[in-house]
């Protein structure tokens, strides 16, 4: 049987990579395969372009380089990586996809929504996940969280209200397609989080038993 696919979205510092390895662990428990990978990135080429759009370089990225190298990159990852682990039957657990354009490059940089499904519909016109779990915290905490973590790449940097824009985007993609997202406060103490995220992909497991 064809693995799930799972995505986890949210702005930054909102504590994506701890519960992953908390749904790794509750997938592995049943016996199952997983893989765990990220985007921008996931293959060697796909690493590299990660590495030239998050550098802190001296020539400019107009923002549709940055658009089309995020794509170029989910090409590479999603026929290289994510198509034949799925079809094996593994189960896939990716730090962000598509989802990350829509908020970044569409709410955050102003590319319409429109254009963004286009670029989808041509690179993984079959490829859509079977849950998004969106950890959700106000701009504040998590920029906090990040704060203390580590410096900011170079889309981290964007200003004026880029990711309070993201957020509230990543919310309404989340109302329009309510049976693909679990939303789940993030910013809550760390435990509760967890516990959280642990039952929506326990959820998912239920119904794909057997
Ligand atoms: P990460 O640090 O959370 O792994 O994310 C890498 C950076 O790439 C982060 O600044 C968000 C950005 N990004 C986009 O802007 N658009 C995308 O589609 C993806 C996947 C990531």
């Amino acid at each position: 049987m064809r693995g799930k696919f799972i995505t986890v979205e949210g702005i930054e510092g909102v504590g994506k990579s701890t519960n992953i390895d908390v749904m790794r662990t509750a997938i592995e428990a049943r016996g199952l395969r997983v893989l765990t990978s990220r985007e921008p990135g996931g293959t060697p080429m796909a690493e590299q372009i990660r590495a030239l759009l998050l550098e802190h370089g001296d020539e400019p990225v107009p923002d549709i380089a940055e658009l089309l190298l995020i794509f170029a990159a989910r090409s590479l990852h999603v026929n290289n990586v994510l198509r034949p682990a799925l079809e094996q039957g593994t189960w896939v657990i990716c730090d962000r996809f598509t989802d990350t354009s829509r908020a970044y490059q569409g709410a955050g940089r102003g590319f319409p929504l429109a254009e963004i499904d286009r670029l989808a519909g041509w690179v993984h016109p079959d490829l859509q996940p079977d849950l998004t779990v969106l950890l959700d915290a106000p701009v504040e905490t998590g920029m906090q969280r990040a704060g203390k973590r580590s410096q900011p790449d170079r889309i981290e940097t964007a200003k004026g209200g880029f990711f309070t824009r993201a957020r509230e985007c990543y919310l309404q993609l989340a109302a329009q397609e309510p049976d693909r997202f679990a939303v789940i406060d993030a910013s809550r103490d760390i435990d509760a989080v967890r516990a959280s995220v642990r039952s929506e992909v326990e959820r998912l497991l239920d119904k794909n038993k057997g």
